[in-house]
């Protein structure tokens, strides 16, 4: 197959980055990105692209019109398309058989249907959403069930990067991921897709699997990346309770190379769109096959998280006096991790509609995530106020509520802050990355996760 045009259905957080850098990487390829929301389209052909991601606007910027376009879906694009990616979104089933736990497969159902009506001569169809194991065969059975000419192959291909860093993750992969059928022809496909990626991945980190193993490898990568942080999460109360410091722990548990020290920071617990759907996706998974005991091991991880959101509000309401009704509290940071603008399943829309419900008024503050606060908050009673300016935010507050480690909140002036409080004034540390000590003297009463709170008489 002489490779010329790629399309990508959902244009994604994962659509649109993956796709800006393989414009970029590849020039002599011409890469349309389509969605059914039309006004995201509209906003990638903008200044302000619908996704914050340092060093995206860069690529967007040299191949957006050059050969990289974003535009509606239309059967034209997918005729056209030698390979399909399709990165729509997978969310978790809010419905039925397996509602809670399954994935919700109907975005990728219709686009399979989508490609079936429009697609001609040869076509790659590409996973590149996170799927459940099999997905791959429902789909080439979708697809296959015509009896014409064309032929599909279809491959597994799961994106690891991480928002925040993905310009770099996806430049400068650890490993690309490439699952195909056994067959003569599934292999060939996929030699398709390793060649767009060899013009940047050395080809010893472009790996080829079996399509379930590449399908099955990304849950586990989540599942275990969520498993560190609860484990880490899972010690914080011991520590606040005995005196030792979670911080001093992952440092001294980290430095064994068996361990590592990354994702070994305790906080609020982890958010963002896929590590609770894949988990739970995987724990589904196993209880359909039986294995109930495996599954509620890989759940456990997801009620850690919960757990430890809880017991954060539980902790700012019992050191109010038992009460936060009709004060008001600022919280720092919004987005689920610092550089980027996504809040989906941020561990901050728990803690406020949990403070809401409390009756505290909340003035929410985030560089980059307000406008997607609002859209999470829309709706829920209560005062909420939206303000960028953190200094602004605190104004007349009992506390502040750090939940996102923006770099820019560390170096506040933490002084000032405390200047505009209302005494006594306190401060919760929902990332156990600020100067405790020196917080406390200051003023304030000191509230980190993993630590025993300092607090004055
Ligand atoms: N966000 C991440 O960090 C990340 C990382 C790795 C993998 N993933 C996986 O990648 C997939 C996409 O994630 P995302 O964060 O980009 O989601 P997203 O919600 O940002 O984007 C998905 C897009 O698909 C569009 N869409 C839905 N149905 C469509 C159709 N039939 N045709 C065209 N467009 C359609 C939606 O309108 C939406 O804009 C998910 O399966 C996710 O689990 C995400």
């Amino acid at each position: 197959m002489q490779l010329k045009n790629i399309l990508c259905m959902g244009a994604g957080y994962v659509g649109g980055s993956t796709m800006a850098v393989i414009a970029d990487k590849c020039p002599h390829l011409r890469i349309h990105v389509a969605d059914i929301n039309l006004d995201r389209i509209a906003q990638w052909n903008s200044e302000r692209l619908p996704v914050y991601e340092p060093g995206l606007d860069d690529v967007v910027r040299r191949t957006r019109g050059r050969n990289l376009f974003f535009g509606e879906l239309s059967p034209q694009v997918i005729a056209e398309a030698d390979v399909i990616f399709v990165s729509v979104n997978t969310p978790t089933k809010t419905y039925g058989q397996g509602a809670g736990m399954a994935p919700d497969l109907q975005y990728w159902e219709l686009s399979a249907r989508e490609i079936l009506a429009h697609a001609t001569g040869e076509t790659i169809v590409v996973e590149k959403s996170t799927v459940p194991v099999r997905t791959a065969e429902a789909i080439a059975r979708i697809l296959n069930t015509g009896n014409d000419e064309r032929r599909f192959y279809i491959l597994s291909n799961p994106e690891f990067l991480a928002e925040g860093t993905a310009m770099h993750d996806l430049e400068e992969p650890d490993r690309v991921l490439i699952g195909a059928e056994p067959t003569p022809e599934g292999q060939r496909a996929a030699e398709v897709l390793a060649e767009v990626y060899s013009h940047w991945v050395p080809r010893e980190r472009i790996l080829l699997t079996s399509v379930w193993s590449s399908e099955l490898s990304k849950l586990v990568a989540n599942a275990m990346l969520a498993q560190r942080v609860s484990s880490i999460n899972a010690i914080t109360a011991l520590c606040e309770n005995t005196g030792a410091d979670v911080r001093e722990i992952s440092r001294a548990v980290g430095m064994d190379p068996r361990i590592g020290p990354r994702f070994l920071e305790a906080g609020v617990g982890f958010g963002g769109s896929c590590f609770r759907k894949d988990i739970l996706n995987l724990a589904y998974l196993c209880e359909q096959f039986g294995l109930s005991q495996e599954g509620q091991y890989w759940k456990s991880v997801v009620d850690m998280n919960d757990r430890q959101i809880s017991r954060f509000v539980r902790a700012v309401v019992e050191s109010q006096f038992n009460t936060v009704a009709g004060k008001k509290l600022a919280l720092l940071g919004f987005a689920f991790k610092p550089h980027t603008n996504d809040t989906r399943d941020s561990p901050a829309i728990r803690i406020a509609t949990q403070l809401l419900a409390e009756r505290a008024h909340l003035v929410i503050s985030d560089p980059q995530a307000l406008d997607n606060a609002r859209q999470d908050l829309a709706g829920l009673e209560g005062e909420v106020a939206f303000e960028a300016d953190p200094y602004r935010a605190v104004e007349g507050a009992h506390a502040a509520i750090l939940i996102t480690h923006w770099p820019e909140y560390i170096d506040l002036d933490y002084r000032k802050i405390y200047s505009v409080m209302v005494r006594p004034s306190f401060i919760f540390d929902g990332r156990s990355c600020l100067d405790h000590p020196a917080l406390f003297e200051l003023g304030f009463n000191v509230y980190p996760i993993g630590s025993p709170p300092l607090v004055h008489d």
